[in-house]
């Protein structure tokens, strides 16, 4: 088992402004982000920094083509340091940048992954609270030239600072809220289940559990829609601790099943990961159900006032009233996909099949997706 470690330094600031006085950004650093973040919270600073929008080089999530236009259009410009601000896709794509020599491409860097170098130090600085990336070294990109959706990990790819800072979530819709807080808690009970989870670890797979259900509460018991926004802090937290923990523990079969549906159907990945995520603890549950997995009832009973049998019936509810899980068939799956998506699953997600509570084998997989179906 490897050693726990946050190689990141992480500090709060409570607004973009202190972060960049006290970061002293200027015209050797290069901001990526999204237009429509930088014109409402960065733009009227007035800083010299240089720029780059992620959306001019494609929309949704990272792609090898999109990093390649990025790279190629970065020839010839002269930065330092790399500052992201903004979402998973966003955080990934500047964790891939930090790692690139000056005329590569993706499918290179895939290529000798092992003796990637850091070629610009990296401050990464999260919009959403739910990836927990600013925390982690791995970056996850749909190989559109493979047909597959994989990780690019490295210790260089780690950042050297991640800054919290929630009135940047102040503008976030509600369902990438939803969403993405969706994909924290998944990170905290896949990373406090996992083999790999340690005694370090699992207190941040826990505290982002207690954080993400007390928040949720809030939220649909009397805030509405904005009643999230009051926990911004919180829910920043929350992401950032799970992502510690899973950049420890890792994430299993919950995230291995969501990505033939986020690669072949383009559903968010937190939505993807709330599709399959019930009916791969039922699996858990009926293959093992002494273990581990009796602690987390415990946990999820204390943070949801109910007994540990009937506490993963209660999460269910609670997720579905932050926003309604669907049939995967909605989605515009089909029945004949299922094997295909199984097998896939078995083929290319090993890195995250290790992580499983307990070993899933092709009919587990296929029977998951058809209860979903
Ligand atoms: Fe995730």
């Amino acid at each position: 088992m490897k050693d726990f470690k946050i190689v990141t330094g992480m500090k709060e600031f409570a607004s973009f402004q202190q972060f960049a006085n006290e970061e002293h950004l200027g015209i050797d650093d290069l901001i990526l982000t999204n237009a429509y973040i930088y014109e409402p919270a960065i733009a009227r600073l007035d800083l010299s920094c240089q720029t780059l929008f992620q959306e001019e080089f494609g929309a949704g999530e990272p792609t090898d083509v999109m990093v390649d236009g990025i790279l190629q259009s970065l020839r010839g410009r002269k930065y330092r340091r790399i500052i992201a601000v903004g979402g998973g896709t966003v955080i990934d794509i500047a964790k891939v940048l930090a790692v690139a020599q000056r005329d590569d491409t993706v499918d290179a860097m895939y290529g000798r992954m092992a003796a990637l170098q850091k070629e610009h130090p990296l401050i990464l600085v999260p919009t959403t609270c739910g990836t927990g990336s600013e925390a982690t070294n791995i970056a996850i990109l749909n190989r559109t030239r493979k047909g597959i959706k994989v990780g690019l990990v490295s210790p260089a790819m780690f950042a050297e600072k991640a800054a919290l800072i929630p009135e940047l979530l102040a503008s976030l819709p509600y369902p990438v809220f939803a969403t993405s807080s969706i994909d924290a808690m998944i990170h905290a009970v896949e990373s406090y289940l996992s083999p790999n989870a340690c005694a370090l670890s699992e207190v941040f797979s826990e505290r982002a559990l207690q954080l993400i259900l007390r928040g949720w509460k809030i939220t649909v018991n009397c805030g509405g829609p904005e009643g999230w926004k009051g926990q911004a802090l919180e829910f920043l937290r929350a992401s950032n601790f799970a992502g510690i923990a899973f950049g420890h523990a890792g994430c299993g079969a919950v995230h291995a099943l969501s990505y033939p549906l986020g690669g072949v159907h383009h559903i968010p990945h937190g939505q993807a990961n709330q599709l399959m995520f019930a009916d791969v603890m039922r699996k858990y549950q009926e293959k093992k159900p002494v273990g581990k997995l009796n602690r987390l009832q415990e946990l999820l009973s204390a943070a949801l006032c109910s007994t540990p049998e009937r506490a993963l019936d209660e999460l269910y509810g609670l997720m579905d009233k932050v926003m309604k899980k669907t049939p995967l068939r909605m989605h515009g799956v089909t029945e004949e996909e299922l094997p295909v998506f199984a097998r896939n699953v078995l083929n290319t997600q090993q890195r995250l099949l290790e992580n499983n509570y307990v070993e899933l084998l092709e009919d587990d997989i296929l029977d998951i997706y058809r209860r979903a179906f």
